[in-house]
Order: structure tokens, then C-alpha cells, then sequence
């Protein structure tokens, strides 16, 4: 089956304008974009104290403040570590990693509002989403009502590959969760099936059917459904499909991302890096966000496996973890003076500290010279070093 015979003209979408801004620097999302999507989805909740939070935090990572006085804007809670599919480019394609999760792993409700209560009038978002498949956590839609009662803003990516039974599309709309990242990596069964590996491309779009009609019934203009592409080389040619056909299909918007093995994705996040050492600059992660696991373990990006220790953010609290001792010292490896000297060793990989301060560094630079516009050189290093939600805290 392929999507381009469902194709019908497009009415003009509030999306468009970050979707063509996605068009035209696909290869990564930027900071700007990054932003946006996030903006987009607090506005609503926006409070005075969130926003005063929001400026300090901003101030307090750019002067690089060891213990910040602003808490993180922005949490990753995972849903739950399980995943039933094996995409080729994820860590659940090995079955040795897969194998270490059971499906009992889930995020509370109750670990959940251990973890958020201490920070909710300064919570600007939570991302319901790590390492697995959050749908396949049946406490999603309460975790997100309560989220949503307490005026954060809620979003996750999904494969969507899932049972979906009305009523279970009903509860979701009905959650007040505010947007749904639809990984949907190609416009016909076959091209989704080579990164897709045990996902269900109709059982997908029948999904986004459920739920687009649930949202129609009970007259809710959330969650926003957005169609997200990891574009590889043999689905490039696909995005104008997807640009033409996401409405019909039932989706509000799309977002293009570059497949983060690729050589694209590659080439980009040296630029940064380099950039990012010889600037010494701070990373924004340990200053923004904060990723924490079904099980609490505090991590400060998405990345794994890492193990930063530090800390749980069910037993010792997001306030605790996050002015203590080792987030502290984490920070400091990005202090201007001492830059990379006590940088943790995880963080100077990330960055590629060695090869931004090697010899190959100055080539790095002329290549940034002659390939890289102006405006896509303001990007920053959310895709670059976790793509979208990936981002993109997905963004
Ligand atoms: C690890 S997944 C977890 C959520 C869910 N299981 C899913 O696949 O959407 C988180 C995000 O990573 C993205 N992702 C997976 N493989 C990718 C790749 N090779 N390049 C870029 N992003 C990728 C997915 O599209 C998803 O938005
Ligand atoms: S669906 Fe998501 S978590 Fe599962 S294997 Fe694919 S990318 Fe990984």
C-alpha cells in the first residue's frame, strides 16, 4: 500500500510555516525550531514564574552557573525503556539490549508525581519518552492527565505500531496531551519496512485515523499529530508526499529529520562540535533539561549507554539531583577557563573534544567556511547531537 493515491490538496495549515522552515534546513532541526515546537505547546500554560524561570535558566547556562538557581525547563520522563519492534539504527535492534527490559517496567503515577511535583510551577514541558515505546505503557493517558491538570505541557514521539481500540484513541485525545510525534519513516510499505523492522505501516496509518476522528468527535484540537520522517537516502524523494498528503491522512503537521548514522548528520555535528570547543562553549543539556528514566536515574541528554551517576530522581528529588554535587562538577567541565580539563569523559566523547582541539580541527573550519549558509549556521546542538526528540527533548 502507498499513501500517494490518498493524495487531496492540502488545506493552509498552521504547521506550514515550521514545516517549510524544516524543508528548507532539513538536515537539521535548529535551536530556533527546537524553540518553537516547545514554545508552541507551553504557550498555553505559560505563567509568570515559568517564564521568569525560563530567563534566568537562559542567563544561568550562558554565564555557565555551577548550581543554578533556575530548575530545568524541561524534563524527558520515560514512559517506559520496552519497545515490541527492532528499528535497524536503534539500540533494540540487538537482542541483547532488548532482552534486559520487561514489560512490567513502567513509569507510575505515583513515581511520576514524585518526580514533578517538587518543579511543577516552573515546568515548562515533559516529554514522555526515552528509550522505548511510550504507548506501550497502559498508564500513559493518566500520567498525562495529571500532567496536564498541573498546566505542563506533554508531547512524545510514538511508532504508533500499537492495538489502538477506540476508546483507547478517546482516552488520549481526552488527556490533554498537547502533541504526538508520529514515527512514520516513509510513504509506502516498503520503504517503511527498512528501518521499521516489525512495525505495521497500515496498522500506523489506521492510528492516526482513530485518532484524528477522535479528536473531531470531541472537538479537541489536541493532540497536534505530526507526521515525523527520519529521511534516509532512499525515502529523500518522499517528503513531497508527505508535504501533499499529511492532512488527508489525518495529520496537523510534519517534521523531516536527518537519519542520525548518516553521513549528513555526521558532517553537521563536527561543525558544531568544533565550533562548541573552539567557542568553549557550555552544552545546553546539563543548563535545560533534565532526562530521567522509568526508574529515575537522572541523565543529563539522551544518550546512552552513560552512566553519569547522578542520581535518582524518584528517591533523592529533581531539586536535590540537579544542584548536587555531581551535576555540579558535570558543569564545571565546560567552565571558560578550565574547558575540557574536568570535563566528564562521556560529555568530551559527545563533543568530540579531541578532534575539535586535534589537527584536523582547522580543516573542520574550512569546511564550515564554504558549505554552511548563514542561517543554518545559527542552528544549534539539539539535532546535532540527538536529533529530533530527538532532540529534540524532539523534539
Ligand atoms: C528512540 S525513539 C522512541 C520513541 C518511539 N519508539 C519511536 O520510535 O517513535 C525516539 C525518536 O528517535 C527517532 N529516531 C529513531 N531512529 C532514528 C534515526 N535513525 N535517526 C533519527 N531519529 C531517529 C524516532 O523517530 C523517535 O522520534
Ligand atoms: S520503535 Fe522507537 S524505540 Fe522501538 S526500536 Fe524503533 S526507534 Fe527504537
Amino acid at each position: 500500500m502507498s499513501i500517494a493515491p490518498l493524495y487531496q490538496p492540502p488545506a493552509k495549515a498552521k504547521y506550514q510555516l515550521r514545516s517549510k522552515l524544516g524543508y528548507f534546513a532539513f538536515h537539521q532541526v535548529s535551536r530556533f525550531d527546537y524553540l518553537m515546537r516547545h514554545l508552541r505547546k507551553t504557550l498555553p500554560y505559560l505563567t509568570a514564574r515559568k517564564l521568569a524561570n525560563l530567563a534566568l535558566n537562559l542567563a544561568e547556562w550562558k554565564f555557565k552557573t555551577l548550581v543554578p538557581r533556575s530548575m530545568p525547563p524541561y524534563l524527558k520522563v520515560e514512559s517506559t525503556p520496552v519497545c515490541q519492534m527492532s528499528c535497524t539504527g536503534c539500540s533494540h535492534h540487538d537482542p541483547d539490549y532488548k532482552r534486559q527490559f520487561h514489560p512490567a517496567m513502567n513509569l507510575t503515577l505515583e513515581d511520576f508525581k514524585r518526580v514533578i511535583d517538587p518543579v511543577k510551577d516552573t515546568l515548562l514541558g515533559v516529554t514522555l519518552s526515552l528509550r522505548g515505546e511510550p504507548l506501550l505503557n497502559r498508564n500513559l493517558p493518566e500520567i498525562v492527565g495529571y500532567a496536564h491538570q498541573e498546566g505542563i505541557a506533554t508531547s512524545f514521539p510514538t511508532n504508533l505500531s500499537v492495538q489502538m481500540s477506540e476508546r483507547t484513541a478517546y482516552e488520549i485525545v481526552s488527556s490533554g496531551l498537547d502533541a504526538m510525534y508520529v514515527s512514520l519513516d516513509g510513504t509506502t510499505e516498503e520503504t517503511y519496512a527498512r528501518y521499521r523492522v516489525g512495525g505495521d505501516f497500515q496498522l500506523v496509518v489506521k492510528n492516526v485515523r482513530l485518532l484524528a476522528e477522535a479528536k473531531k468527535a470531541l472537538q479537541s484540537k489536541r493532540p497536534k499529530l505530526i507526521w515525523k520522517l527520519v529521511v534516509f537516502d532512499y525515502n529523500e524523494g518522499e517528503m513531497e508526499i508527505v508535504r501533499r498528503t499529511h492532512k488527508s491522512l489525518g495529520f496537523d503537521g510534519y517534521e523531516f529529520v536527518p537519519d542520525w548514522s548518516g553521513q549528513a548528520f555526521a558532517s553537521k555535528k563536527r561543525i558544531f562540535n568544533t565550533r562548541l570547543v573552539q567557542k568553549k562553549r557550555a552544552c545546553f543539556f546539563p543548563w535545560n533539561a533534565m532526562v530521567i528514566t522509568s526508574e529515575g536515574d537522572v541523565k543529563p541528554c539522551c544518550h546512552e549507554p552513560r552512566d553519569f551517576a547522578l542520581g535518582n530522581a524518584i528517591r533523592d528529588g529533581v531539586r536535590e539531583v540537579w544542584r548536587g554535587k555531581a551535576y555540579h562538577e558535570l558543569r564545571a567541565g565546560f567552565a571558560t577557563k578550565t574547558f575540557g580539563k574536568n570535563m566528564h569523559e562521556e560529555c568530551k566523547a559527545c563533543i568530540g573534544y579531541a578532534e575539535a582541539t586535534g589537527p584536523s580541527a582547522q580543516l573542520v573550519q574550512i569546511e564550515e567556511r564554504s558549505n554552511e549558509p548563514k542561517q543554518v549556521r545559527a542552528d544549534e546542538e539539539i539535532i546535532a547531537r540527538h536529533s529530533s526528540e530527538n532532540s529534540k527533548l524532539s523534539r
